[in-house]
């Protein structure tokens, strides 16, 4: 019986992965551009960082975790997002201690979430994210949006809808969790167990409930708008002037809550309006999160950041019919006739290859015209023939592809020719 691969993950393979590769190589230079430097974090933990950093009332934590015991007996967790490790690293390494800041990082790798899988939903996927931590200025957060925005532009979406919330500070979000559990207590029976535990302890994951979400409650639930303070309403005013400075357009809405708990102040979900996307339209997600560094027990350093799996941004360009510029061609493929041309082919190739050309060549011994088929399904831009007569005559015949011209030419020239065309 043959093996296959788990429920809620993929294989990405070659036809598919030039994709990746090239929204990787946009990032990478978009966050060079922005002066995001990368950070490699290990795909596991110890189990307590999630439940400290991402909140042990949190779907995520109660639900979606790959727990183990390692053989030593500690709890360890495939990491379901990058922040908390991210975070604890940049404790662990006394980053606040740097000369720059903030520190601005990026990363980009898997994650691993035990959800029920469905289109845009894996249990294994790739969330690129960037963390900038160690400023509390809104400027900072303008700019994690606008890379973000930048991102997908780059790439050539154009149906995205940025939507802005503001959590508040502590204090307005003790105002605002009060209020909350005046406006469910008395009904509280009437939601799911989950709900019942959350009201005390963290009611506002209430209304971020997949189950509960269409009770009445919910839609007239106490608004955080009303609750924020002075501040966090400047703060809030300040970034949504700072985006508007840059001409990026943007929706408030009030009840955008996220599903982790770090967050304060800004709160950003950038979603497909594309007409042709399914169901789950969230691309990306990110916020602030002050607190977060003194829970996993470093110092005051305030952060924000977003992450966006690759796997939805691929369907975001799906849905909007955009074709990357992958270009895949070939600089040359060689061809043999007979023994002794092969030998050389083997040496003129492994020359080519070193000389940085993209070159190959037939491996199966095969007829001429099944080599030039082969050329051709690989794009090769040149091919060059060897055979007796060119052998004798220290020579060799250059086609190019693409205007169907051929020459011939001294084999000791060959590898400069082909780095001049
Ligand atoms: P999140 O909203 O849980 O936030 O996830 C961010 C993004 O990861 C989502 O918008 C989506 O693109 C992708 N994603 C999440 N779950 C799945 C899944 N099962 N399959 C495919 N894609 C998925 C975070 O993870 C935060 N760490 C973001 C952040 C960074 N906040 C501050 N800094």
């Amino acid at each position: 019986m043959s093996i296959n691969i788990p429920r809620g993950t993929q294989d990405i393979l070659p036809g598919t992965i030039e994709k990746w590769q090239y929204i990787e190589q946009v990032a990478k230079e978009l966050c060079e551009q922005y002066q995001y430097k990368e950070i490699r974090t290990p795909m596991f933990e110890h189990t307590e960082l999630f439940e400290r950093g991402v909140g042990d009332t949190t779907d995520i934590v109660q639900k979606e975790m790959y727990s183990f015991q390692d053989r030593g007996e500690r709890s360890l967790t495939l990491r379901p997002e990058g922040t908390a490790g991210v975070v604890r690293s940049f404790v662990q390494h006394k980053m606040f201690g740097q000369a720059n800041q903030p520190v601005k990082l990026y990363y980009n790798g898997p994650m691993f979430r035990y959800e029920r899988p469905q289109a845009g939903r894996y249990r294994q996927f790739v969330q690129f994210g960037v963390e900038a931590i160690g400023s509390d200025d809104p400027s900072i957060d303008a700019e994690v949006i606008s890379l973000a925005m930048e991102l997908y532009k780059r790439l050539g979406l154009k149906e995205l809808k940025l939507v802005l919330n503001s959590l508040g500070d502590t204090e307005s979000r003790i105002a605002h969790k009060e209020a909350l559990i005046a406006h469910f207590k008395p009904r509280i029976n009437e939601f799911c167990s989950d709900c019942q535990t959350r009201l005390t302890k963290n009611p506002l994951r209430i209304l971020d409930c997949k189950k509960d979400r269409d009770h009445e409650l919910i839609a007239n639930a106490p608004s955080l708008a009303d609750y924020l303070n002075e501040e966090s309403s400047a703060y809030f005013k300040k970034l949504q002037h700072y985006l508007s400075l840059m001409g990026i357009d943007y929706e408030l809405d009030p009840n955008l809550v996220r599903g982790l708990d770090y967050y304060n102040h800004t709160a950003f979900e950038i979603m497909s309006s594309s007409e042709g996307f399914g169901a789950i339209t969230t691309l990306c997600g990110g916020g602030r999160y002050n607190g977060l560094s003194e829970d996993l027990g470093g110092p005051s350093a305030p952060g924000i950041g977003f992450a966006l799996s690759i796997e939805r941004l691929l369907s975001a360009l799906e849905a909007e019919k955009i074709e990357l510029p992958i270009t895949q061609s070939l600089d040359c493929y060689f061809v043999a006739m007979g023994d002794e041309a092969k030998d050389k082919v083997v040496q003129l190739t492994y020359q080519a290859r070193q000389q940085g050309l993209r070159a190959d060549m037939d491996t199966l011994n095969r007829k001429m015209k099944a080599q030039f088929k082969t050329a051709d399904r690989l794009q090769a831009k040149y091919v060059a023939v060897l055979g007796d007569n060119e052998l004798t005559e220290g020579s060799i015949v250059v086609k190019n592809m693409n205007e169907g011209t051929q020459e011939s030419i001294k084999i000791e020239k060959l590898m400069a020719y082909l780095k001049q065309v």
